[in-house]
């Protein structure tokens, strides 16, 4: 299918000339989504010595994350970021990733998530009793402090109602700060910059919190049957323990990885629905017609058929985990060109999941496009909010049915309005979030009782656009 080249694929940034580190800190969708426009499916981007391919197309994302998963490793960034994730599930590699995931994998299985469910919807309806109508909050931050306590509380039985707010904080730092390029790629962690300072201190509170919590449980010497008691339990084969340094790579890569995705899949579902009032008059529809007021449940979630899509559309256009990258550790050939050890690939959902080969008016959020059969119609790559292959997202099921639930009870009781004037910009720090957040005011609303409800004719959707 890729005719075979000899060269280093063409780009726009070759050599020093025209590459700009400001402008990939600044905006780095559009530094993603250029080589794109100009060059295709395979664009050769060169940072200073780093050599890097654009892959643009599904089938070429599909090679690396599946096909040829073992000729990789994770990316600069990430690994640049250790320090923070340690040989967490989400950095380490090899035998050792894999020796992790197994552990980590049952707190995941379907029966383990559905008994989550309780917890998410429980969490959120106590979020919404401190809601009142006609309030202006953000719900970015909101949805950040309700997700890192579900986090919490599902996978480690810890309630950090106390704490949410400074740790949730301390997160976003890092997740931001760890994403700056120029700092991650040229500065180590262990040069004493200010801003390597403030990381260290950052991280040093988590641990403080992740350490406490760790302690008590051993020190209790219950087993909740949580993540973290599993953890606690196993045994290598040798009859070691876990130590706690490990314990804290996987806590806190569970806390980053766990809350602040799925947080901003809801944020930004919160900013399209405002803006779509066909598709937020068809959700409650749905909320009315399946749930008649009940509190949401497990059993409810595989009939909230169009609440699913409004999430998955959501994380279409504002994809959580924004781009992925690796560096190849074997010489290999990538359609059609050579990748030699030591380069980086990188593919971007941003722009795969916009791109208008695979989906109409890719700009237009139109979460009925997810009706029917329509998934099988598009190459499996081109829809890969959760990534793919043996590193796909391990919490792709907690999260989805998290932000379906938490979206069902919230949505039952408000609609969100946008606060006029306030700027709603993507932030791709690690993950893709509203950089100024997303001020909304609270009208509240009361679902009908299904008895009530005349025969519910599905409104036609008009689909507005998503910017
Ligand atoms: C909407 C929400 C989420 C999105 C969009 C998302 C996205 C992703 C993506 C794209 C990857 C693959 C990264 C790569 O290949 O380099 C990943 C990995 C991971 N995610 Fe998620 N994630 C979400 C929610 C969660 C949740 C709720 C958890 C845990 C509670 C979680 C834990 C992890 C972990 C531990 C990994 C590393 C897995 C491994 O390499 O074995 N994620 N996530």
């Amino acid at each position: 299918m890729w005719p075979r080249r000899d060269k280093f694929p063409p780009g726009p940034f070759e050599g020093l000339k025209g590459w700009s580190f400001q402008a990939l800190n600044e905006s780095p969708l559009e530094m993603f989504s250029k080589p794109a426009r100009d060059y295709g499916d395979i664009a050769g981007v060169r940072v200073v010595n780093f050599r890097n391919i654009f892959i643009n197309h599904p089938d070429l994302i599909e090679e690396v994350l599946v096909g040829h998963p073992r000729r990789y490793i994770k990316g600069r960034v990430l690994q640049a970021n250790r320090h923070v994730f340690g040989e967490g599930l989400l950095t380490s590699e090899g035998d050792f990733w894999l020796r992790q995931r197994r552990l980590v994998q049952p707190a995941f299985h379907r029966a383990r998530i559905n008994a989550y469910a309780e917890t998410m919807v429980q969490y959120t309806q106590r979020m919404l009793e401190n809601w009142r109508g006609g309030e202006e909050r953000d719900v970015h931050r909101e949805m950040m402090r309700l997700t890192l306590q579900i986090v919490a509380k599902t996978l480690f039985d810890a309630d950090v109602a106390r704490d949410a707010q400074d740790v949730g904080k301390s997160l976003e730092l890092l997740l931001e700060l760890g994403a700056n390029f120029r700092r991650t790629l040229f500065v180590p962690h262990w040069v004493p910059t200010p801003t390597n300072l403030r990381i260290k201190r950052e991280i040093a509170f988590i641990e403080s919190i992740l350490y406490r919590i760790i302690a008590e449980r051993r020190a209790s010497g219950r087993d909740t049957g949580d993540l973290l008691s599993m953890l606690l339990r196993a045994q290598d084969e040798d009859g070691s323990r876990m130590t706690d340094k490990q314990l804290r790579d996987e806590t806190i890569t569970l806390f980053l990885a766990g809350h602040e995705t799925t947080a901003s899949s809801l944020s930004w579902t919160w900013w399209l629905l405002a803006q779509n009032p066909v598709g937020e008059a068809r959700l409650h529809a749905e909320l009315d017609q399946v749930l008649g007021g009940r509190t949401p449940s497990l059993e409810d979630f595989p009939r909230l058929r169009y609440t699913a899509n409004v999430i998955t559309e959501s994380m279409r256009l504002y994809p959580p985990a924004w781009g992925l990258a690796r560096v190849a550790i074997e010489d290999h050939e990538l359609g059609g060109y050579p990748v030699k050890k030591g380069m980086g690939v990188a593919m971007a959902q941003w722009v795969i999941h916009r791109d208008p080969r695979w989906y109409d008016a890719p700009e237009e959020f139109r979460p009925e496009r997810w009706e029917g059969d329509f998934i099988k119609k598009i190459p499996r790559f081109a829809y890969f909010p959760f990534g793919g292959g043996p590193r796909l997202c391990i919490g792709n099921n907690f999260a989805l049915m998290e932000a379906t639930l938490i979206l069902a009870t919230v949505a039952q009781k408000y609609r969100l309005r946008l606060v006029p004037n306030h700027p709603v910009v993507p932030l791709a720090s690690i993950t893709l979030r509203p950089r100024h957040g997303v001020r909304v005011l609270l009208e509240s609303w009361r679902s009908r009782p299904r008895e009530t409800l005349p025969c519910v004719s599905q409104p036609t959707t008009q689909a507005m656009s998503a910017d």
